[in-house]
């Protein structure tokens, strides 16, 4: 019976060892290509900046154009430890060779609880570590330079292998012509004759959190994204524009006076009442949807009307409060539903400031351009702005600052600093642009 018990244990040892060896074999190849360490990582930035330089922005989709180089491959996490684990273990094989008879297994498990508890250790550390050393290199970095790797590297990009059927066959129920919808992401209408609505998913992996992205109701599309709302069992509405910039973002789908009711296809819905602001100027109302007969559902409307189109805040607080506030109201497992005109740029950010942060703590080896690439397979042109690109970059170092990950120092500040005028001076221009398109006739003769 025991001589049973150790051939087994023998068989089992044998077959680890040569999957350790195996292993080895794989990983020794793809190291010298793709996994980079610690300091190669600090320099990512700037010499992928340098790797694709020719790369265009593509603003309308060409599908050649979204070869297999942009695709975003994941690396193998760990590959260094396994393969001292797996050197370990070739040393061990050797030893053993000569003094095979002597050796027991006891000592052999031991090493083998060894070289785990080494693992679990390694792993450990990386996790503690990233969202800092991501932080320090950030704030180290030019807001100039971040913008230049927006323009080259995410701002073309285009998820690959991608189809946009129900886009084009549903016409009618898009805002803009150009800002596709991914079939493999949308949100699919239930019990509906046209199952198409202009609204993605965003799933954060191992995560309970996530958003449905959508572009601003249209007029005929008011019921449809009621639909949605009741159907996902939404919770929290993020609107992130006013109904009006300079032409219409969004139509109003909700009544906007205490009582009053108002009826979109089968909806009637309530404006029941105002509560107190999250954040300074950020509106709270609780809107009540009923769909016919059926009981009616209470929703909470969020509303921010001073974020303008294609630009981002000038300071990271109120957003970072805002997305705090409303991710520890929404009720887990409940999608957090975000739009602005096209639910591509601002609510796309919005999204992505969590997203990021979640990706960050869980990946070493992983960075902004991945980060909103993994983003843009889900939401098309997600991240539309370099401005709302470097503002994900302020607010994650916000929020690392105020769960205490990182410290404000000089270089965070001098950034953060750098970021806020860089904010300031495109909202100059754009509302001198906007006065410029008034006095048209006027500005071209000088
Ligand atoms: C809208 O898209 C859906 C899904 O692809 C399709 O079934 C439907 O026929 C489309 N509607 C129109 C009007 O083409």
């Amino acid at each position: 019976m025991i001589e049973i018990v150790i051939f087994i244990n023998l068989v089992s040892l044998c077959n680890f060892l040569q999957i350790i060896t195996i292993c080895s074999a794989k990983a020794t190849p793809k190291r010298k290509e793709g996994i980079k360490t610690k300091d190669q990582l600090s320099t990512t930035f700037s010499t992928d900046s340098n790797a694709e330089p020719t790369r265009k922005p593509v603003l309308t989709i060409s599908k050649t154009r979204a070869s297999s180089k942009e695709n975003v491959e994941k690396k193998p996490e760990n590959l260094p430890e396994i393969q001292k684990k797996s050197q370990k273990f070739k040393k061990k094989k050797s030893n053993d060779k000569e003094k095979e008879k002597s050796t027991s297994l006891e000592t052999i498990t031991k090493d083998i609880q060894k070289s785990k508890r080494f693992a679990e250790q390694s792993r450990n550390t990386d996790k503690i570590d990233q969202r800092k050393t991501w932080a320090a290199e950030i704030s180290k970095k030019k807001c100039a330079q971040l913008a230049k790797l927006h323009k080259e590297r995410v701002k073309g990009f285009v998820a690959p292998r991608t189809s946009y059927k129900a886009f084009e066959s549903n016409q009618s129920l898009n805002r803009f012509s150009d800002v596709f919808c991914i079939d493999s992401t949308r949100v699919i209408l239930k019990k509906q004759q046209n199952d198409y609505i202009h609204a993605s998913w965003i799933h954060i992996p191992d995560s309970q959190t996530s958003y449905i992205l959508t572009q601003g109701p249209l007029t005929d599309t008011i019921s449809d994204f009621w639909t949605m709302c009741l159907q996902e069992k939404i919770k929290y509405i993020v609107m992130l524009c006013p109904l009006m910039e300079d032409e219409e973002q969004c139509a109003q789908y909700f009544p906007d006076e205490i009582g009053q009711k108002e009826k979109y296809g089968n909806f009637e819905v309530t404006f029941q009442k105002r509560c107190e602001e999250p954040v300074e100027n950020v509106g709270h109302s609780i809107l009540s949807v009923a769909d016919g007969e059926k009981p009616a559902v209470e929703i909470n409307h969020i509303w921010v009307t001073w974020w303008i189109d294609h630009l981002a805040p000038n300071n990271p607080k109120d957003i970072i409060k805002l997305i705090n506030w409303v991710k520890s109201h929404n009720p887990p497992k409940t999608p957090i539903l975000v739009h602005c005109n096209s639910g591509a740029g601002r609510a796309a950010t919005f999204a992505a400031i969590d997203y990021a942060s979640i990706r960050l703590k869980q990946e070493s080896d992983i960075d902004m351009v991945i980060i909103i690439r993994e983003l843009r397979n889900m939401r098309y042109q997600a991240v539309q702005s370099h401005l709302q690109f470097l503002f994900i970059h302020v607010c994650l170092l916000e929020l690392f600052i105020q769960k205490g990950i990182i410290e404000r120092d000089s270089a965070v500040e001098l950034f953060m600093e750098e970021y806020r005028k860089h904010a300031d001076n495109k909202l100059a221009k754009r509302k001198a642009g906007d006065m410029g398109s008034k006095n048209e006739k006027q500005l071209l003769h000088h």
